[in-house]
This record gives structure tokens, sequence and C-alpha cells, in this order.
């Protein structure tokens, strides 16, 4: 079990580099990842290369027994590189340049920069490709965190040439971004650009295009570090940490190119909800990850220095959520990071090794306490985490939904799939996320918490999964549009209105604070808002319908056989208690087991392997619990064995049971 965390030698001087190394052993750390901002100490000038004190840090490093994650060095440029090229600078979408003095100061369509950060690389490669510290390779940092897109010159030809290899003619162009709309006809390549600031909305098949070319466009500053490191390094394993739902990025296309998921999650303590998105980060990684094991790459072992006010993670809550990580996948638990910064913007975020002495910081004795927790989980490394249920998350729908000018702007792809996933994690089951295009053939539920934009391929796709026995929910706004943000005409939802046995005939979105009253055929009441929509049944069975107003006794929820399978409609965003009675419904119709059955506010996850079942009871509560266990199983963190039918976990506290009987 990996542990760890960033590792900033150069901000220190080097008599500190031996503590750290000791401290490190100390607290159980096998893992740190370096030189992610080097570069401009480690090319203080243009092809000059310093290598002899990041030599001294792997040696003395390897000589601890840590291995590293070693970065490319590329994430922020140096002034040196920014003189030369100051048109490497990013721009705005409306003109505004962005300077050096802080970080990630690139156009992503930059050859300077690109060419700059593939010769580091390449050096890279050569000079370390052979240490034996080396572990694994660690791209960049975080791409588009703080520049996920550029409107420059260099940008716009860049543009245009992904554009010229996604639509060929400049007539096809025409054609996909409906050009005929606002006189918005090209005559020539030349007169195409990004979408910068305009007087109103701009062409929305055109922003869209613009975001998958922004998101290959930071894709190929990757790739060609990465084919520098493949040819120098072959068989050395390599990652880029991404940052869990980060919009501008699609990571189920990045995620092919790396040989490691690793991934950046930071939820705010603050935040009631944060144990539930914590889970959800962790769920996604393992998904894009194609159920093998991942890395959290960073988080924070207390504050961070970033939100306006910056939360402390109360005792335990830091174990807690690092064992959630584990869990639900992960094979690693780093840090940002190892040694609390003394200068620069990130002095007040904290790490595992703060400002002060270390025996009386909690952050450093319960970093400590969790390296000697994950030492005895090596058993664990490798098991997977099985699901039979899947939600349908899709990069290029989330962007299309949330372009503007909509039935209603209040529809956001995150609380629909939030408003599903909550009854999955409070029910203790285990739950993936899918491409709308992936084999859905194994999961016995398939959840669609709303697909605006799908290709033919995925329509198809879904209508088979249900028509192959699948069982599927449906919420509202699916199925609108085509992958160039055309309307799929001939009555909505077109490509689901044989499925769902329904048509909607109109949209009536609710606002703030506006509810409508939802009767279930069982004659439980419920409530209704943010959307609502004039939906006629065509075989689709009634289960509940709107109480009163315009859709009076008209259907708000449904539910149709098609095929061998079933599938249901919300017509509106039901109040939380409705939504799990209904997902109750749905997982029961369709065969679904929760994990485990226990006290509220217990998660259960179980990781599987033919070398031993693990079951993760994690209590999220501030109360101790009782829990029921098998007698006589064998706890990993207490290394003690239950001596009857039920544990007691403390506040925050987290039980490891080795079950019998691993997968065959
Ligand atoms: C991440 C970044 C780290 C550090 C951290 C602070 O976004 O990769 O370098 O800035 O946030 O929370
Ligand atoms: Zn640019």
């Amino acid at each position: 079990m990996l542990y760890g965390g960033d590792y900033n030698p150069d901000q220190w001087p080097e008599v500190v580099w031996e503590e750290d190394v000791r401290l490190m052993r100390e607290a159980g750390v096998n893992l740190v990842s370096v030189a992610i901002f080097s570069w401009s100490r480690l090319e203080p000038a243009q092809g000059r290369y310093d290598f002899a004190w990041l030599d001294r840090v792997l040696d003395l490093l390897h000589r601890g027994g840590i291995a590293v994650d070693l970065a490319t060095g590329t994430a922020s440029p140096p002034p040196w590189l920014v003189r030369r090229h100051p048109e490497m600078l990013p721009v705005l979408a409306d003109g505004v340049r962005l300077h050096q003095g802080a970080r990630q100061h690139y156009c992503p369509s930059s050859p300077a920069y690109r060419d700059a950060a593939r010769r580091l690389a390449e050096a890279m490669a050569t000079h370390y490709g052979d240490h034996p510290a080396l572990a694994m390779w660690h791209v960049g940092n975080e791409y588009g965190c703080h520049v996920p897109a550029c409107w420059c010159d260099v940008s716009a030809a860049d543009f245009r040439a992904w554009l010229q290899g996604r639509y060929g003619t400049i007539e096809e162009l025409n054609r996909a971004w409906g050009t005929d709309f606002w006189s918005q006809r090209y005559s020539d390549w030349e007169e195409v650009i990004p979408p910068r600031r305009t007087p109103t909305w701009p062409n929305p098949t055109q922003s869209l295009d613009f975001q998958r070319f922004s998101s290959d466009a930071l894709l190929e500053c990757y790739e060609a570090e990465r084919r520098e490191l493949l040819e120098h390094t072959p068989g050395v394993p390599i990652t880029t940490n991404f940052m869990s739902f980060f919009k501008p990025l699609d990571y189920w296309k990045w995620a092919e190119h790396e040989d490691i998921v690793s991934n950046d999650a930071y939820p705010d303590p603050a935040d009631p909800d944060s144990g539930l998105i914590a889970a959800l980060n962790s769920d996604l990684m393992r998904s894009l990850a194609r159920g093998r094991p991942w890395i959290q790459m960073e988080q924070t072992t207390n504050r961070v220095n970033w939100r306006p006010v910056n939360a402390a993670k109360p005792p335990g809550l830091m174990r807690l959520w690092c064992l959630q990580q584990v869990a639900r996948g992960a094979d690693g638990v780093l840090f940002f990071q190892w040694r609390q910064s003394r200068a620069g913007a990130e002095k007040w975020h904290s790490a595992m090794l703060p400002h002060g002495a270390p025996e009386h910081s909690h952050a450093w004795l319960e970093a400590k306490a969790l390296g000697a927790d994950l030492a005895k989980l090596d058993a664990v490394c490798g098991s997977r985490v099985g699901a039979e249920v899947a939600i349908v998350f899709d990069w290029e729908s989330w962007w299309a939904l949330e372009l503007p000018s909509k039935p209603s702007g209040e529809v956001r792809q995150l609380d629909q799939l939030r408003a599903y996933y909550r009854h999955l994690f409070d029910g203790n089951v285990a739950v993936d996320f899918a491409r709308s295009t992936d084999d859905l053939a194994r999961y016995r539920l398939v959840l669609v918490p709303n697909l605006y934009l799908l290709s033919d391929q995925a329509a198809a796709n879904l209508n088979a999964y249900v028509e192959a026995g699948g069982t599927l929910v449906m919420s509202f706004f699916s199925g609108m549009v085509d992958p160039d943000d055309h309307v799929r005409l001939g009555g909505y939802p077109a490509p689901f209105r044989e499925l769902l046995g329904l048509r909607v005939e109109d949209f009536l979105p609710l606002s703030a604070g506006q509810e409508l009253s939802v009767a279930f055929a069982d004659g439980t009441r419920g409530t209704g808002d943010l959307w609502s929509e004039l939906v006629t049944p065509d075989g689709a069975e009634e289960l509940a319908s709107f109480d009163g107003g315009v859709l009076a006794a008209r259907p708000a929820v449904t539910r149709n056989r098609f095929g061998k399978g079933t599938a249901y409609y919300l017509a509106t965003r039901l109040d939380s208690a409705s939504m799990a009675r209904l997902l109750a419904e749905a997982q029961a119709e369709a065969g679904v087991r929760p994990t485990w059955i226990g006290p509220a506010g217990v998660e259960a996850v179980r990781r599987d392997s033919p070398r031993g079942r693990f079951l993760f009871l994690l209590n999220h509560s501030e109360a101790e619990v009782e829990v029921p266990v098998a007698e006589g199983s064998d706890e990993l963190l207490s290394g003690k064995r239950t001596a009857s039918s039920s544990l007691t976990l403390p506040p925050r506290g987290v039980a490891i049971l080795v079950e019998p009987g691993g997968a065959p």
C-alpha cells in the first residue's frame, strides 16, 4: 500500500533533507512525488540542466527505502522561457493575457511551451531512467487546473486544424455548427476563431467543439511528454493527477492514456455532504481506471489555503477519508504535501509535517498513525470493488447541458448526479460510473440522471440494455440533442420514446423555491422541484402524478416494460424521501443487493480478490456505534479477531473485516 506525498526539497536548505527522510521513515512513507514545480531549478537557462541537487535527493530517498513518483517538472514554466517566448502566455476569451508570477501560465497549443516541456521530459527520462528510486512518472500536474483553455491566435490556428480533422470541409463545419442561424456561415477556414467574447451567446456547437478541442489540446501536451518517457523508459508506469469531477477535461478519454489513474481531491470539511462527495470522487476514479486500483495522489491533512475560510479537519477525519479511498479501490494514499512551505502562496496550506514542532501537531501524529494503519493493508492491494449499479455520465453531455440559453439554466449535471448517488451511498449500494457507449450488460441497474446529448450509438446501447432485461431509471431533459448539439426531432425524447413508452409535450421548468405536489399510486405523497413537464404516456404505467396546477393528474413518474426489461422515467426532481423510495423500488425490481445493512451513518464497501474479501466499515458520525459483524472474523487495523456478533466503532472509526471466500 503506497503512502506519502508531494515532496518539494528545493524549497528547503539541504540540511533539512536528511531529517525529511528520517521522519518519512518514521511515518511509514514509501512513495513521494518529487520535482513537480522544479523547472526553473532543473533548467535555469535554455538547455542548461542542473540535476546535481535532485540526484542527491533521489539518492537520499533511495537509501531510506523511499520510492519516487518523479515529475517531468513541466507544470510551471520558468521566467526565462516566458521572456524568450512571450507569445506562449495564455489569453482569456475577452483578450486578457495572463502573466507569469503564479503557475501554469502557458497556452496549451503553444509550440514554444510544448517543445520546451518535451525537451525537459526527455532530459529527465534520460538522466533518471535508471535511477533505482524511480517508481513511476508524474507528467505535468493537474492539467487545466488554472488554464483549461486559451483563446489566443496560436490557439485559434490549432482549433482550426482540429476542426479540419473533425469535419474535413468548411461546408460540413457550416452544417454541424448550424451557421445559417444569425448569418454565421463561413466561406474560408481562416474566418473561424475560438468562441471569444461576443455580444451575446456564441454559437453553441462552436462552444462545444471548443471544449472538446481544449481537452484534446492539453491531452496533446501530456502525450508529447509521455511519448518521450515511453521511448526512454519503457515499462515505467505513467500517470498525471486528475481533479475528480473536473469539467474541462474529458477524463474518459484521458484515462486511456494513463498506466495508473491518480486523483487529487479536497472536499470541504465544513460541507455536511463532504463524506459523500469524497466517496463519489473515489468511485469516479475507480471507474476511470476501469475497475483497476488507482492512487489518491493529493489531499490535505488538515486545512487548505484556497477557500475564503479554510475549515480544519477534526481529529480522525483525515484517516476516515483515506481509508474510504482505500475501500473504494485506491492502492495508495498521498498528500499535498510532505513539509509545509515556509514561503510562497501555499504556506498556510497544511501538510504532513507542519511548521511547528512535529510532536505538538495532530496532523503529524495522525500522519504517523495512518502510516502504521496502511502498513497493515498490503493484502488489500489489487482487490476490486464489484458494483451491480452504474450511473451513466459523459463529459460531452455535461458540457452541452450547461451551455447557456436553455429552458432552465438551473439544471446542473453534478446536482442531478448527486440526487441519485446520495441514496446509493446512504444505502451502501456499490456503484460505478459508465460512459453511455459502454457495455452495460454486467449491471443489474443503470441510472441516467441526465443525458442531454448523446450519439446514435449510445441511444441504441441504452435501448438494447433494457430490451435484453436491464432496469434503467432516467430523468428529464435526456436524449435532447445529437453530438452536433442539434435537437433530435420527432417528439421528445426522440431516442427514448419507445423505451420509456411516452412523449414529452412541453417543458415547464420551475423557479427557485417553487414546488409541485406529487401523488404516488400507492397513496404516498411527495414534491417535485426544479423542473416539470407535460408527459403523455404511450404504453407507460403511471407511478405518480402531479397533484394540482396546470399539470394536475399528468404523469410525474412512469414505468415501462420494454423487451425483457423495465425503464423508469422522472419528469421532475423528486424530494429526497420520494427519490429514496423510488430507487429502492428500482433496486428491488433489478435484484440489486446492498453491500451490508447496518446503522445509518456507517458506510460499507467491499473489496474482493482471490486472496480475500475485505469489508470496510466506516463510521461517518460523531457518535460511537455498534455494528453487526460475523463472529470470529479478523479485523485488519486492530489485528484482533471479533469475539462476538457486534463491534463498537468509535466516532470516525473504521474496521476492515476479512470475510470468508474471495472471488474465484
Ligand atoms: C493542487 C495542486 C498542488 C497544490 C494543492 C493545494 O491543486 O496540485 O500543487 O497547489 O492543490 O491544495
Ligand atoms: Zn493560446
